[in-house]
Parts: C-alpha cells; sequence; structure tokens
C-alpha cells in the first residue's frame, strides 16, 4: 500500500489498485494543534460547517508525510502511515481467531489475579484468552464488598438490567427466576429477551460448600458450526427465523424478536440465543414450523450433550468471564441442606473488553 501523487490529486495505491483520495477526506484529517486537542485527540473545529468547496492547491511528499495547501488556506502536514492505517481494517480484536472447543477442552484457562491486574500485560493476556475461547477464569478475586462490581469497573462499565447493578445467585424463597433456585439450569444464553443482549457476563464465585453445583459451558460456535456440516437445514431455518424471547416479572415486561443463530454481514457466526423457556416462534406454515421444531430440538440435544460440555466447580474468589453471545452457560443441581453456595454475577458489554485490550496494546507495545 502507497501514497501516490499526480496532478494535485492524492492517490492510494493497493497493490496497482489506485483511488483518488477526497481533498476534503484529507482536509479533515489536519491534525497540527490548531486544528486537534493534543490530550483528547478531537477536533477542535466542526468540518460540518466548512463552506468552501474544498481543492487542494499544492503537494508534496517527503520523508514519509504529506504535505496539502488547501484552497481555504488550510495546511495539512499527515504521516502516509497514519493514511495507510485508516485504509487497512486495523481493528485487530476482530481478528483474534475464535479457537473451537467441545467436553475434550483440556485448557484451563484461568490465570492468577493480582493487586494492580488491570494494568498489567497478564490482562491482555487473559483479554486475548477470552477472545479465543469465550471464556477465562480468574483465580484468587477478593470477594469482600461486591469486589465483582469493581473488577466489572476496571476493565469498563457495568451494563445495569432491571436484575440491578450486580445479583446475587442463591436460592431464596419466590424466586423471579430460575437462577435463584437449586435446580438444574441446562445450558442457556442470559437474556435474549434483551435489546441489545448483555455481551458478557461476569460470575463471581463467593462461597460454595455444596457437593455439586458445578458450572457447565458449551462453545455456541462450535456446536452450530456442528450443526451446519450435520443438518443444514435445520442450521438454515434457526438462523432465519426470528423468534420472539420474552420475560415477564411484576414491574416489567421485556421481549425482542432475534433468530437462535445469528450470523454476520458475511453469513459467518455472530451470536447464539437459547433460552427454550424463554422463546416463542412465530405461527409460520405448518411443514416450516414441522422443520423448526425438529431443528429446535436438534440443537437442544447438542447444546445438552456431554460431548460438548465442560463441566467444573467454582470456588472461594474463582471468577468465571464469559461470552454472552458465543458460550452458553449452566449448572447442575445442589442440596441446600450441604451448606451455602453464594454467586454475583453482573454484565459489561464488548465496548469495554475491546478498549482494555486495546489500551494495554498500546501501553506495551505488543
Ligand atoms: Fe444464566
Amino acid at each position: 500500500m502507497k501514497i501516490k501523487l499526480n496532478d494535485n490529486k492524492v492517490f492510494f495505491d493497493d497493490n496497482g489498485i489506485k483511488k483518488e483520495i477526497h481533498p476534503f477526506w484529507l482536509r479533515e484529517r489536519i491534525n497540527s494543534e490548531d486544528y486537534v486537542d493534543k490530550s483528547t485527540q478531537q477536533r477542535l473545529f466542526d468540518p460540518t460547517k466548512i463552506q468552501k468547496k474544498i481543492k487542494i492547491e499544492s503537494i508534496n511528499l517527503i520523508d514519509g508525510f504529506l504535505e496539502v495547501k488547501f484552497n481555504d488556506g488550510a495546511f495539512a502536514k499527515l504521516s502516509t502511515q497514519d493514511i495507510i492505517k485508516e485504509f487497512k481494517n486495523n481493528n485487530f480484536v476482530k481478528f483474534i481467531k475464535k479457537e473451537k472447543w467441545d467436553s475434550s477442552f483440556k485448557n484451563e484457562n484461568t490465570i492468577k489475579y493480582e493487586d494492580n491486574f488491570f494494568e498489567k500485560k497478564e490482562m491482555y493476556h487473559a483479554l486475548i484468552n477470552f477472545y479465543k475461547y469465550g471464556f477465562i477464569i480468574f483465580k484468587n478475586v477478593p470477594t469482600k464488598n461486591n469486589f465483582l462490581v469493581n473488577f466489572a469497573n476496571s476493565i469498563g462499565s457495568v451494563r445495569r438490567t432491571n436484575f440491578g447493578e450486580f445479583f446475587n445467585v442463591r436460592s431464596k424463597p419466590n424466586p423471579n427466576d430460575l437462577a435463584y433456585t437449586s435446580l438444574p439450569l441446562a445450558p442457556h444464553t442470559d437474556n435474549p429477551y434483551r435489546n441489545p443482549v448483555p455481551c458478557i457476563q461476569i460470575l463471581h464465585c463467593i462461597e460454595n460448600e455444596v457437593s455439586g453445583g458445578f458450572s457447565t459451558l458449551v462453545d455456541g460456535f462450535t456446536v452450530t458450526e456442528r450443526l451446519k456440516k450435520d443438518f443444514p437445514e435445520y442450521y438454515k431455518i434457526l438462523s432465519e427465523t426470528k423468534v420472539r424471547f420474552q420475560f415477564v416479572d411484576k414491574t416489567v415486561v421485556l421481549e425482542d424478536w432475534a433468530e437462535m443463530i445469528k450470523l454476520d454481514e458475511k453469513g459467518e457466526f455472530k451470536q447464539v440465543r437459547f433460552s427454550p423457556r424463554l422463546d416463542f416462534v412465530p405461527l409460520m406454515d405448518s411443514e416450516k414450523l414441522e422443520t423448526y421444531y425438529a431443528a429446535r430440538k436438534k440443537i437442544s440435544e447438542y447444546y445438552n450433550s456431554g460431548k460438548f460440555r465442560i463441566e467444573f466447580k467454582l470456588l472461594p474468589g474463582d471468577l468465571l468471564m464469559m461470552d454472552n453471545y458465543r458460550l452458553l452457560h449452566g449448572r447442575t443441581t445442589f442440596d441446600t441442606n450441604e451448606g451455602k453456595r453464594f454467586l454475583q454475577g453482573c454484565y459489561i458489554d464488548y465496548d469495554s473488553t475491546e478498549g482494555k485490550l486495546k489500551h494495554l496494546k498500546r501501553k506495551f507495545n505488543l
């Protein structure tokens, strides 16, 4: 990739494919201190207020810098590297390869928490693993005073919901969600009825004295790719049919229509939603519904199969951070007479982890 000049025009040359760069595009990137605040990197001018039709009066390419004089008197000295960067998709987080896993996954994927952890290189590696596998477990995280909230806010910001800033997971009388019982919870994704669905769930184990109550995780990416291979028509209908997910309690009615398998614009995996107690399929043709029900049954079998699930016990201080768009989670049953089982949970969104990861990459020059 190169920047080239010809006849007061600037071109971007990508392996012989030449495209002109619009003069205005360059004009609004002027970054000298009269135009951009150095500490915030924000513009001190509003490009929408520029009245004149912007043209280039003169240009020069010297030592890796493009010098441009515009017809409104403005002058820009821009690094060609910075310009080239803008033409590449430089969001490296999007390029972290998802590693598919199933029940044979042997990597414990844990990292020991330490003081000032959030500004250390180890945090960078922990987040890389989170994007690779869809989860990471931090060990020895302080359990006092709802430390989970500090933890979440040190990565980004807590995503508050109608369950509060955070929620306490333990069995309680008159629960408004099965999570607050000692019943087993089949693999599910959280809050499919919200728009947008919370991206990341954090679960922090405070006490765990029971012999059961194992945490379970399933990789929705592995399962849906497998379904695509084994039953393409099921994969198709689940990725094309929007169903209504709903949550109702005394104070709120939440609903959203979405596919169980959400694909991106390239037709690749983006998100799974699965919570068979909360989904309502629209009334479609009988034949289509027949396929839909068979597809839902099959994906449920896969999600619940021991072939795809990992199971582990969270110990006090363990903090599980999981991708709610990729993974399903659940737990095995436990006996409340054996002792206490107390977890705290909250949500954060992808901008938190992405922002932190990019900051650490910049800080350590990784
Ligand atoms: Fe859940």
